[in-house]
């Protein structure tokens, strides 16, 4: 028999928004769109949009919080990755950028992961196997997104549902803690896609129901392969973290499994869609308020642009 790996100890987080709030009211007077509507079919209620500042800004902030509040020697870090689909360039890096920003030893990997929302749970799955061949303990994984930049502010469609954030958190390896991972991924460039291509503005489009529909097929069926991996039943799980696009969406899984609606942590109200940032800023807040306590089981999920999908069972 092999012998198991160490899990992840998720040992501090962070997260950030810019200041200015744009209400479901606000955009009323650019789209054709109402409070109501936006409330009743996302459950977003606010998101926050970058007024000049920049990818690297919102990370910067994230995982300084995080790195402050970790009180570990940064000469320890064996990684730095930021899972995001909204850099400021595409060469350098976000994550080169951010270890010069915050004095990160140089000999470490930095670098950028895009799966768009599973973005974070691609990093953090990347970061422990970077640490399992590496003689240092910690790793930085932050996700950040300024989605604003991207958006058709014509098309009501999409820009009601996102917003700007970073969120980030110190892991380090852990003997003993639990980790199970599913991730996945499925080619389709028609269900969301942002284009690259010369002299077109890099703007989101996306199929909302076809999302819809392949978020509330593939999350339950990633929480189940976790959960039989792990031999683990979904009663034992304290928290259900899933990437905040959608309340409906959130509440179709909860239904879908039979787990209490209080299990699934929601802050879309608060940031809207952020991509890879939402699950670190959600399990920021939760840290935050202090929810979370040693022992307690954490299931993690992101589905997004890819098509992608990730899981991760967590032992805080
Ligand atoms: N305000 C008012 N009406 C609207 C709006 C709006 N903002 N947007 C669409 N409508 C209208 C449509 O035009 C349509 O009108 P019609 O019936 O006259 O044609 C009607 O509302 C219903 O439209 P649907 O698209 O069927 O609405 P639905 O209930 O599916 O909700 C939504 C749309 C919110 C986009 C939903 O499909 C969704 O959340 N999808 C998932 C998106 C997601 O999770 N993305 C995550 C991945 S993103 C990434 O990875 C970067």
């Amino acid at each position: 028999m092999q012998p198991t790996l160490p899990g992840i100890h998720i040992v501090a987080t962070g997260h950030y928004a810019p200041e200015k709030v744009i209400t479901n009211d606000d955009l009323s007077h650019i789209v054709d769109t109402s409070d109501e509507w936006i409330k009743k079919r996302t459950g977003i209620e606010r998101r926050h949009f970058s007024e000049g500042e920049k990818n690297l800004d919102l990370a910067v902030h994230a995982a300084r919080q995080a790195i402050e509040q970790s009180g570990i020697d940064i000469n320890e870090l064996g990684a730095c990755i930021v899972a995001t689909f909204s850099p400021d360039y595409f060469v350098p890096s976000v994550a080169c950028l951010l270890q010069r920003e915050l004095g990160l030893p140089e000999e470490m990997p930095s670098f950028d992961m895009n799966a768009a929302c599973s973005g974070f749970l691609y990093a953090l799955h990347t970061a422990r196997g970077i640490l399992l061949q590496s003689e240092k303990r910690y790793a930085l994984v932050v996700g950040s997104e300024i989605i604003s930049k991207v958006l058709d502010m014509e098309d009501r469609g999409t820009c009601i549902l996102f917003g700007d954030g970073a969120g980030a958190a110190v892991i380090e390896l852990a003997e003993g803690k639990q980790y199970v991972s599913y991730l996945g991924a499925r080619g389709d460039d028609t269900s969301i896609v942002c284009p690259n291509a010369d002299g077109v503005r890099h703007i989101v489009h996306m199929d909302g129901s076809s999302v819809f529909r392949f978020a509330v097929g593939t999350v339950p069926v990633c929480v189940n392969k976790i959960l039989e991996k792990a031999g683990v039943d979904k009663d034992e799980i304290d928290y259900y973290v899933c990437h905040q696009a959608n309340k409906r969406i959130i509440e179709s899984v909860a239904a879908k499994l039979e787990q209490p609606i209080e299990k699934f942590y929601m802050n879309m109200q608060e940031y809207g869609n952020t991509s890879a940032a939402s699950v670190p800023i959600a399990l920021s807040e939760m840290n935050q308020a202090g929810l979370f306590k040693p022992g307690m089981k954490v299931l993690c999920v992101g589905f997004g642009a890819g098509l992608t999908w990730a899981g991760a069972l967590i032992e805080w």
